[in-house]
């Protein structure tokens, strides 16, 4: 039976809301996105150069009315919220104080709202939503991936890649999993934010990095490609982070006065965008960028030999990278498996995707509290 998805996202810059429809059980599972509204705070924080928890704290709590009453709006029968069959917040992980304010306007809307009194109030697993993510429809499709598609999928690894977490995991199922490896120092999104701040791009730094690595020479230098080839899935990226440190200080003056790596977000300053960038900076952003992708899809690829996977997911911010898709994509290609990874719609935090986690905790009985845990994991 068809199952009307409403689900709230505030674990960290972005404020999201979004109304899905999912219908299948476990084997089947398929999702139409009625609806996906997403307002970022990117430049809220850019002038601090990372995310500021209070201050997402109080963004969220002037986005979520308005994004409400966008939603509200819509005459659509389809969207109408009178006719949901479920509520799903994520509760973690992410900033507690931002998880907050999507749990307590859940709770608001659930008590406020009469049609919305007996609609079940569920909680939902934020890593779990970034993994279900390439379930969600490919732009110009309705629906998501054909069942049959579905079925071939397992054992599978998925490499979830994001501004908190770099995560392994080999699933059995869409509710089996293990978790293979994670990162024990730096996520990698997190060293793509850092090394913006060496270079003196403005944050978010993932995509600033992308940008600038296409116009440099990836085998420039030669970073460190911390822990490829040890035999455990464990990531680490601060190592890597720093050497990038390292080689700027030796061979050039770009870092600004005030950066220290451990206390950037201390220390306000304006974007600088519009600033030269040099060969320099170009060669350094995409020898790094190379290093963090080549250890990420030697692992990855090892991990789908080790358990004979019949694919790889790859989710999360970073999987908006395109070098970093591209070289896993050929990767699976090499394997001979499939390759699977959300439209790009749906890489960066959205509420689509929480919607796909609450409606797979629901099937798997799962339930999680209905308080901000600022470090669940999967
Ligand atoms: O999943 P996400 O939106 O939020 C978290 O759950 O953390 O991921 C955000 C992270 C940031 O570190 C951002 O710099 C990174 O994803 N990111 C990228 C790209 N776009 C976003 N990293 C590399 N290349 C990109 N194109
Ligand atoms: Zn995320």
């Amino acid at each position: 039976m068809k199952k009307k998805i409403l689900a709230i996202e505030t674990s960290c810059d972005e404020t999201a809301l979004a109304i899905v429809e999912a219908e299948g059980g476990l084997k089947s599972p398929r999702f139409k996105v009625l609806k996906s509204v997403v307002a970022s705070q990117i430049k809220i924080h850019r002038p601090f150069g990372g995310v500021v928890p209070n201050l997402a704290k109080r963004e969220h709590i002037k986005n979520l009315p308005i994004l409400w009453k966008k939603m509200s709006e819509i005459k659509s029968e389809k969207l109408k919220v009178e006719s949901l069959d479920l509520i799903t917040v994520t509760v973690g992980p992410g900033l507690e104080p931002a998880l907050w304010t999507g749990i307590n306007f859940a709770k608001e809307i659930k008590s406020q709202i009469s049609n919305l009194k007996n609609v079940p109030l569920a909680g939902a697993n934020h890593l779990e939503g970034h993994l279900y993510s390439f379930l969600l429809p490919i732009s110009g499709h309705r629906m998501s991936l054909e069942t049959s598609a579905v079925q071939k999928l397992f054992p599978a690894i998925a490499l979830i890649v994001s501004g908190g977490h770099t995560i392994l995991l080999k699933l059995d199922s869409f509710s089996k999993w293990k978790k293979l490896g994670e990162t024990r120092d730096d996520a990698v999104g997190e060293a793509f934010d850092k090394v913006a701040r060496i270079l003196t791009l403005p944050y978010p730094g993932g995509p600033e990095i992308e940008k600038l690595s296409m116009a440099g020479n990836p085998t420039a230098i030669n970073f460190p490609r911390p822990m490829m080839n040890q035999k455990n899935y464990d990531f680490s990226f601060s190592g890597l982070k720093t050497a990038v440190f390292y080689y700027v200080r030796e061979n050039g003056s770009l870092i600004s006065a005030d950066f220290t790596q451990n206390n950037a977000e201390k220390f306000p300053r304006e974007s600088t965008s519009g600033q030269r960038k040099s060969t320099f900076t170009a060669n350094i952003a995409a020898s790094f960028q190379k290093a963090a992708i080549d250890v990420l899809k030697s692992k990855t690829s090892r991990a789908a030999r080790a358990v004979n996977a019949k694919s790889i997911i790859l989710c999360g911010g970073v999987a908006a990278n395109k070098a970093l898709r591209k070289a896993l994509a050929e990767e699976s290609k090499k394997l001979g498996v499939k390759f699977f990874v959300p439209d790009f719609k749906y890489n960066l935090d959205n509420a689509a995707m929480i919607a796909a986690a609450g409606y797979f905790a629901h099937l798997r009985g799962k339930r999680y509290r209905l308080e901000a845990q600022g470090n669940l994991s999967v």
